[in-house]
This record gives structure tokens, sequence and C-alpha cells, in this order.
């Protein structure tokens, strides 16, 4: 195991980062708080971002947790209370920094992104685990949208967050209940690909990660950009924005993976484009 490519900024701790077989672990690391988002977990975050996104070592990240939790959300104290108290310049500064890795850097961080959901998971850190591009869960993790047990609503942009993700039914059930539910349930309303139990967990999320390191990095980009684009755009602009991309995305493909796939499938007859991903070493 070498993180000598992405050294943890001077002084972190509140975020781990290792970096394994091009697949960058990176676990929130305040367990004896479950993983509360805090300011500084929100700084070394923006800065293990900034690294990652730089480092080739890095071809997919999974982001998990330390300990019993994934996280447990905002933290009252350090994200609210003190905040709250404080001048509100700052205040809006540490709302803009957390919606700037929870949301804008995550959502379209140039390489996949898989949430590792090993255990507790509440209110802000949906925003993180829907972030994500994926999801494994700990299947008997327990997560819930707590915000309203404790008088407030899911803010951030956490209910827009849910709002894409569930149907409205199952959407509105949890934000108005706060009704803690199980990795099983999670994967059943589709808040995480699959739940497997603890002991598999990390060994599934390896497998995805490789899955997704066959394929080409450069279009891997281009589809989750289209994906959350065309999400708020017409029917129309859909067709003419991925037509464009499309042709963006062949036309600066340094591996012209289109090409290859092409040869190899009709030419070589050498794989099944169904079936698996074309050989990207020749
Ligand atoms: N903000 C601040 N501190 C938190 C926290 C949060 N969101 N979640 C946990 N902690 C702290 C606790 O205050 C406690 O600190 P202490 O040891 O100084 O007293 C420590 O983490 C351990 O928490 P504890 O409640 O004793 O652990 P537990 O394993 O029994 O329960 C949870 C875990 C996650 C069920 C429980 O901590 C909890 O309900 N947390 C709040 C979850 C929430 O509503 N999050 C939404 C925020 S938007």
């Amino acid at each position: 195991m070498s993180n000598a490519a992405t050294p943890a900024p001077q002084g972190a701790k509140s975020v781990l980062v290792r970096i394994e077989d091009g697949i960058a672990w990176v676990s929130l690391n305040r367990p004896e708080k479950r993983n509360a988002i805090n300011p500084a977990i929100v700084r070394e975050m923006n800065e293990a971002l900034d690294a990652l996104e730089m480092d080739d070592a890095c071809r997919v990240v999974v982001i998990t947790g330390s300990g019993e939790a994934f996280s447990a959300g905002q933290d009252l104290k350090e994200y609210f209370r003190e905040p709250d108290a404080g001048h509100p310049i700052l205040r809006e500064r540490l709302y803009k920094g957390n919606a700037a890795w929870q949301w804008r850097r995550m959502m379209h961080f140039p390489k996949p992104t898989i949430a590792m959901v090993n255990g507790w998971c509440f209110g802000g850190a949906f925003q993180v685990l829907l972030a994500c591009d994926l999801a494994v869960a700990d299947e008997d993790a327990t997560f819930g949208l707590s915000e309203i047990n404790w008088g407030i609503i899911p803010a951030g942009i956490v209910t827009k967050s849910v709002a894409m993700a569930l149907m409205q039914r199952t959407a509105l059930y949890y934000i108005m209940t706060g009704e803690p539910f199980d990795g099983r349930r999670a994967a059943e309303i589709g808040l995480v690909n699959f739940a497997v139990p603890k002991d598999q967990l990390e060994a599934r999320v390896r497998k995805l990660a490789n899955t997704l390191m066959q394929k080409n990095p450069h279009v891997l980009r281009a589809c989750k950009t289209g994906y959350h684009y065309v999400r708020e755009m017409s029917w129309d602009a859909s067709a003419e924005y991925l037509a464009a991309k499309s042709d963006q995305t062949k036309f600066r493909d340094p591996e012209q993976g289109d090409q290859k796939g092409m040869r190899q499938f009709l030419d070589e007859k050498s794989y099944r484009p169904g079936l698996g991903a074309y050989d990207r070493s020749r």
C-alpha cells in the first residue's frame, strides 16, 4: 500500500487518503464523533479532491468512514451551533466550502467515485453519498434523514439530491418521519447500488472499482458529465448537447477508444462490446 503520490496535506488528520492499485480510499476520520462533518473535514476534503484529480495514481475514488460510521452528517456543534453564533460571512464561507466538496466537486469529479457506506449515515452524509456516482453499503448500515428529529429541514442541498434520487412517496416518507432504515432497504429504494454483508463490503467495492478501471477514463468522465446536465435539460436541448458532447469526446479522447473498439469488434472479431470493454492496451 502506498500513498507516495498524494501526501496528506500538512497536519491533516480528519481525512485519510491511501492509494492502492489505482483506488484512492478516502476516509472521513473522526471516528470518536462518528465522522460528523466539521470545518476541518470541509477543508481537508477540498484539499484531498484537489490532489486526487491531478494524481495519475488515482483512477477511482472511494469515500468511506473510519470506525463504525460512514458519517453522522453535519457536526451539530462545529458546523451549526458555533458558526451560527459567529460572524455571518464566516458561516457563509463554511457553507460554500462544504457545498464545494459535497456537491459541485464530487458530482463533476473527473474520475469515478464510489461511496462505501460502512455504518451510520445521517443527514448531510446523504449528500456525500448521492454526490458519488455509485454506492455500496453494509446491509446492516443505518441510514436516516434525521433532521426532522432535531428541528431542521434537510438543507445544504440534501433535499434536492434526495428528490432527484428517490421516488416522491419514498423521499417524503423518510424526510417527514426521520425513520432510520438499513442497507438492504437503501438498496431496495435505489439509494445505493448494492448492500452486502460487512465482511464482503470492501471486496465488492474493489470489484466495482476494477470494472470501472477497465473502461476508457476520458469517456467515463464525459458519460457522467452528460448524465448530470441532461437531467435538467429539455429533450431537444439534450439531443443537441449529447450530439455535440459525443463529437467532442471522440475528438479529444487521447486513446481514440471508438476506433480501437470498432477495429477489435468489426475487423479482428476479438471481443463483443455487449459483454465487456475493448482491450485498452492495443
Ligand atoms: N454532530 C456532532 N457530534 C456528533 C454527531 C453530529 N452529527 N454525531 C455524533 N456526534 C458525537 C456525539 O455527540 C458523541 O460525542 P461525545 O463523545 O463527545 O459525547 C460522539 O459523537 C459519539 O456519539 P454517540 O451518540 O455517543 O454514538 P452512538 O454510536 O451511540 O450513536 C448516532 C451514533 C450516529 C446514532 C448518534 O450519534 C446520532 O444520532 N448522531 C446524530 C445524527 C444526526 O442526526 N445527524 C444529522 C446531522 S445534519
